[in-house]
């Protein structure tokens, strides 16, 4: 069987259980807590959750995943053994309150020994056993039904059931949540398949996990307790690369002489012949038995696997929408191409070799992801780009990392951070340098300056406030009232809290509507009425705990009026224009999303009165005509006048379709903010009721703020307005100027830009002849001074090059001699002296000669004896300097 056989074969025979197949979920998580999908559950979280309902009772897949970074990390053992990928597949079979252990576990046997033929003594299953403190009772439901199963094949249950504790034999979704005892099937590889379970879970390639078949049957409570559910689910994950290698190695589960590879299955066997091809060299799986000491050939086999996993991750990444960048899951993926770059460079590979593995992957793959073939092109693009910037950025950090360790040091913490910060280079690459070169990498001292770092982002991100407002507990976190605009003047309340800053002072009141900044959305100002007094609210922030902080002049009296009624009244026109400009930036989000594609992710927003900033993933600038139609997309929603709803649902409930952002920390119930049914964010900020509010968009400009990462500026409402009245009233004035009408301006403009491209020829042919007849009458002026023929004079030439052109075709009309000249261009002096091969030799040298007279004209030069150049002040000197030459 071919590794799509094998998938499909899966597939089917759960099909023939009556198991509905599903694609596979995207890579980019719907949980936004989670850095990649990164197992075949994911998508399913709702249905064990009891919070949705599965749409069928019996589900089957194969999912795509990625484990590198965040809990599960596999990077940096990927190459150096057989079975580690940071991207694989997970086959898959589910039941959602259907059958359970009995019909998982003998399905599970039904497939690996009947079906596909694996060899049952070499199969071992492993049952939960709690050691002491784990959750839970003995799985002797599982045990049973295994025990039955051996039996009835002949074997001996003893042997071949092991036990094992939470560890490895209780699956847990997360601290709380669905979760339950597994059983894991685990095959035994060494040649002669004797080993009667010993290696079990004992970290040997010769024995490894296959299956994975988890019984949810419990909720983890927050106390820590565990609850039967009432309803059982069965969850299992198979790797299918790990299958598929061993299939491969064992030519059908028949020959198990060779040492097991998942690199083995034709998975990888297109990619390697490609690397082979480009490389010269031949991928022989050997593994090395020593990091820190690889044979020539252990390094070309663990470089093969590297690049075939890295380019399996990168491009189905891309395919999804995850670019390379320099946060989160985008800077762990721009770390594994680095990875990969760098390690292909150990073998030669040509530049751009990494891009050039995109074509193979996609044939191999793309009839089962088809999303592969559609995104190609943007994958190659991405990878191109990548590649060539990390590979100007690595020429100049070897050079760095070559400087740091001259003297034969090893890399200090602080160089290590140097090379991370400033090149790019990640810990583990800078770790590999060193190892060649037999030094060592201060790695405590790096993680070291890194948290200094993330210190310092943190310092910088602290505005005024630095703590928490502390009331022992008495005052609960404000109310925010002020998410409809006709209620955010007049709000009645009472001041509850006063808090200290350095240069202001902040007021608490139990109700607000006074929206603190927050999401890029910036703080309301207002007024604050209490007891007769006028106050004027500067600015609103919020604090870790909830307070909303009101920001208003220092003064220490304000407690003194805490439990006095309160009236706040918010700035409604700079609100109404805030509320345009964040409506603004969620159609813009929907709008790049349509015009770009998927991958387009926030990766940081401004939401002030004046304008707004958005920066997202993106890789390349985008052209006047794009722009042009994300405007047009957005004006047609305003003119549209679309409905803008907000409502609030279970984090848990949140449908695929919705936008949060990565790395934000939400709570349990999420706001979400939809604007006409095709725009849907998990958002807290404040928005218009329609989208004819925004009266206007326009994008002011688009630039890169750095590799990878773009950034619109743009306005709206009364802004907008502004910016296009102001344009059109420019646009009238320029063509009264020019006397044209508006819509003839860029034809008379483009006559006028011809016509100085005309005239800018004629002057430069004007000044050229005019050069050449001053050095014509020079030439006749020419002084004999000790056999030598000397030029010293002050000419009149457009430019200090044209001077120098002249000077040189002066000496050559002039054969042997020197030429000295000068010429004041907008009141500095240049000067330039040219001396020829004889004049030389008889000791005349340019760079003295225009020492001396730089030095007369209050200035600096020098240069070679046969030619030197200098500046001076002194224009009015210069005459008298250059003909005191010729005496
Ligand atoms: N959910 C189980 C795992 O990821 C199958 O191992």
């Amino acid at each position: 069987m071919t590794s799509a056989e094998l998938r499909q074969s899966f597939l089917d025979f759960f099909a023939s259980k009556e198991h509905t197949v599903v694609p596979s979920a995207p890579l980019m998580p719907s949980s936004p807590n989670l850095l990649f999908t990164n197992a075949g559950m994911n998508q399913f979280v709702p249905y064990f959750l009891g919070e949705q309902k599965a749409p069928y009772h019996r589900a089957c897949d194969t999912q795509k995943c990625i484990r590198a970074g965040g809990k599960h990390n596999d990077l940096e053992d990927v190459g150096f053994d057989t079975y580690h990928h940071t991207f694989f597949e997970m086959l898959g079979n589910w039941s959602f309150g259907d059958y359970f252990k009995r019909e998982a576990i003998e399905w599970a046997w039904e497939l690996l020994t009947y079906v596909w033929g694996l060899p049952k003594e070499r199969l071992y299953a492993t049952v939960y056993r709690p050691d002491d403190g784990d959750p839970a009772e003995f799985d002797q439901e599982a045990y049973d039904i295994w025990k039955e199963v051996f039996e009835a094949d002949g074997m001996d249950p003893k042997k071949h059931i092991r036990t094992g504790g939470k560890k490895d034999n209780f699956w847990m979704m997360g601290d709380t949540g669905p979760c339950g005892p597994c059983s894991e099937i685990h095959i035994d590889l060494t040649p002669k398949g004797d080993t009667g379970g010993e290696l079990v879970n004992a970290d040997s390639p010769y024995c490894i996990e296959i299956w994975n078949l988890v019984f949810m049957q419990f909720n983890a409570e927050p106390d820590g307790s565990f609850k039967s559910l009432s309803a059982t689910h069965v969850d299992t994950g198979m790797g299918f690369e790990r299958v598929a290698g061993i299939f491969a190695t064992t030519d059908g589960f028949k020959d198990f002489t060779k040492p097991p590879s998942n690199y083995d299955s034709d998975l990888f066997g297109d990619l390697f012949h490609h690397i082979s091809n480009a490389s010269g060299r031949t991928y022989t799986a050997t593994v090395p038995a020593n990091r820190d000491d690889l044979s020539a050939q252990e390094m070309t086999d663990v470089i093969f696997r590297v690049l075939g996993d890295h380019i399996r991750t990168l491009s189905f990444s891309i395919a999804d929408g995850i670019l390379p960048g320099n946060e989160g899951r985008n800077y762990v993926l721009r770390r594994i191409l680095r990875r990969a770059v760098m390690f292909g460079k150990r073998i030669n590979l040509p530049k751009g070799f990494f891009a050039n593995l995109v074509q193979p992957l996609v044939t191999k793959m793309s009839p089962f992801f088809p999303e592969l073939e559609e995104q190609q092109e943007v994958i190659l693009k991405v990878i191109r780009q990548e590649e060539q910037a990390f590979e100007r950025t690595l020429d100049r950090g070897l050079q760095l990392f070559d400087k740091f360790t001259l003297d034969g040091t090893g890399i200090t913490g602080e160089q290590a951070f140097i090379l991370y910060d400033t090149y790019g280079f990640p810990l583990d690459l800078t770790q590999i340098i060193a190892r060649e070169r037999g030094l060592d990498v201060d790695c405590a001292g790096f993680e070291s300056q890194m948290e200094q770092q993330r210190q310092r982002a943190r310092a910088a991100q602290k505005k005024d406030i630095i703590s928490v407002f502390e009331d022992g507990g008495k005052v609960h976190s404000t109310q925010f009232v002020g998410y409809n605009c006709s209620e955010v003047c007049g709000v009645e309340t009472h001041l509850v809290g006063t808090f200290d800053g350095e240069n202001e002072s902040y007021l608490i009141f139990a109700q607000s509507p006074f929206y603190a900044e927050m999401g890029g959305q910036v703080g309301d100002t207002g007024v604050a009425e209490i007891g007769g007094q006028r106050i004027e609210i500067l600015d609103t922030i919020t604090d870790q705990a909830g307070h909303v902080l009101h920001k208003a002049a220092k003064s220490d009296s304000y407690n003194q009026l805490i439990g006095q009624p309160a009236t706040l009244t918010v700035d409604l026109e700079r609100r109404r224009q805030i509320q345009r400009n964040h409506s603004a930036t969620h159609l813009l989000d929907w709008a790049l999303r349509e015009q770009l594609g998927a991958h387009i992710r926030q990766a940081g927003s401004l939401v002030s009165p004046g304008h707004l900033r958005f920066d997202f993933s993106h890789f390349e600038a985008l052209s006047p005509e794009k722009l042009q139609a994300i405007e047009d997309m957005i004006n047609a929603r305003i003119i549209a006048n679309d409905t803008v709803n907000w409502y609030e649902i279970p984090l848990e409930d949140k449908p695929e379709d919705v936008v949060s952002v990565f790395g934000e920390k939400y709570g349990a119930i999420v706001r979400v903010v939809d604007i006409g049914g095709y725009s849907k964010e998990l958002c807290g900020g404040t928005h218009v009721r329609a989208t004819g509010e925004l009266g206007l968009f326009k994008i002011t400009s688009e630039s890169a703020i750095s590799a990878g990462t773009r950034r619109i500026e743009a306005v709206s409402g009364s802004s907008a307005v502004e910016l296009a009245s102001q344009n059109f009233s420019r646009l009238h004035s320029i063509s009264r100027k020019l006397s044209c009408r508006p819509d003839e301006l860029e034809e008379r403009l483009q006559t006028l830009l011809d016509q100085r491209t005309e005239l800018e020829k004629k002057l430069r042919n004007m000044e050229q002849k005019q050069a050449a007849a001053q050095g014509g009458d020079l030439l006749s002026q020419a002084v004999d001074k000790d056999g030598i023929k000397w030029i010293a004079a002050s000419v009149k030439v457009a430019n200090p090059n044209d001077m120098r052109g002249l000077a040189v075709d002066m000496l050559k009309k002039l054969g042997e001699g020197v030429v000295v000249l000068g010429g004041d261009f907008g009141g500095k002096v240049t000067v330039l002296a040219t001396c020829s091969p004889e004049a030389i030799k008889q000791g005349h040298k340019a760079g003295d000669i225009v020492r001396d007279l730089t030095a007369a004209l209050g200035g600096k030069g020098g240069g070679k004896p046969d030619f030197a150049m200098g500046g001076g002040k002194d224009a009015d000197k210069l005459d008298e300097a250059l003909k005191a030459l010729l005496k």
